[in-house]
């Protein structure tokens, strides 16, 4: 199974740039399943409800919903991408799951972090994951969180606990860890994990935010199979069978959900 990631610098509010670079980024580039940043529609530095409504739609009909679509059918393949979503007066952190026959499946961001507590409502769908298929690669599930959600390992736990096999999280990373954390997150759950970082700076309402690059994609077994560099936009694409993450065995004698004493677990 052909995975990667797509790590570029969206451009604020500049949608139509946006899809014009993910077009061109993954021009002639072959892949199953291919991961994007979070908020690539949109950017991330709001300072006004207004700046959101320009750059915020609806999902399936808005155009970069459709363009996403349009290039997983090219393709045949899927696509996980964040995305400014905008439903019945409210606005979404969200990532979108396109399908190559065009159908979309949409994940709300559960833990928002910063100011993106004065511009999104919290997610309310869950963490939920996802039945991809192909004649390429057989069945296999995979499982969305963004960015932030990585702090909390239950979200990487809960996805695995449902049986994701790949973990898909769009991200717009400012801070240290997580490149170095997606190793624990890795093999804790004993996934495969794609970390699509963005690159590049924003300024905007005398705020500067700068993003961390290095996008990661890390194996069931902690190897990182992939980091990519701080500044440079790329789309990375590997060999993988996902298929190894379905033993959750650490060694003959520990298996990481069999050995879990929930029953200890009450906080
Ligand atoms: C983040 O959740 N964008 C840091």
């Amino acid at each position: 199974m052909k995975i990667g990631c797509l790590q570029f610098k969206p451009e604020l509010f500049n949608v139509q740039k946006n899809i014009n670079r993910i077009k061109e980024l993954t021009a002639g580039k072959e892949f199953d399943l291919l991961v994007m940043p979070e908020l690539a529609n949109s950017g991330y530095l709001f300072s006004s409800i207004d700046e959101l409504e320009s750059s915020a739609e609806e999902i399936p009909g808005g155009e970069f919903s459709k363009a996403l679509s349009e290039t997983a059918k090219a393709h045949d393949a899927y696509i996980v991408s964040g995305i400014c979503e905008r439903s019945a007066g409210r606005y979404f952190n969200s990532a979108v799951l396109v399908s190559p026959n065009g159908t979309i499946k949409t994940y709300r961001k559960t833990h928002l972090f910063l100011e993106e507590k004065k511009w999104f409502s919290p997610g309310d769908t869950g963490l939920n994951v996802f039945e991809i298929s192909s004649k390429k690669f057989g069945n296999v599930t995979i499982g969305i969180m963004i960015c932030f959600d990585w702090i909390f390992p239950e979200s990487a736990r809960t996805l695995a606990l449902k049986g994701a096999q790949i973990i898909c999280h769009p991200s717009n990373l400012v801070l240290q860890y997580c490149q170095r954390a997606m190793f624990t997150r890795a093999i804790e759950n004993r996934v495969f994990t794609i970390t699509a970082n963005r690159t590049g700076s924003e300024v905007n309402g005398g705020k500067e935010l700068r993003f961390t690059g290095e996008s990661v994609i890390v194996d069931p077994k902690g190897n990182y199979l992939h980091r990519a560099p701080e500044s440079n936009d790329e789309c990375f694409i590997i060999d993988i069978d996902p298929s190894e993450a379905l033993d959750k065995n650490v060694t003959g004698m520990n298996n990481i959900f069999e050995d879990r004493r929930v029953e200890l677990y009450n906080k």
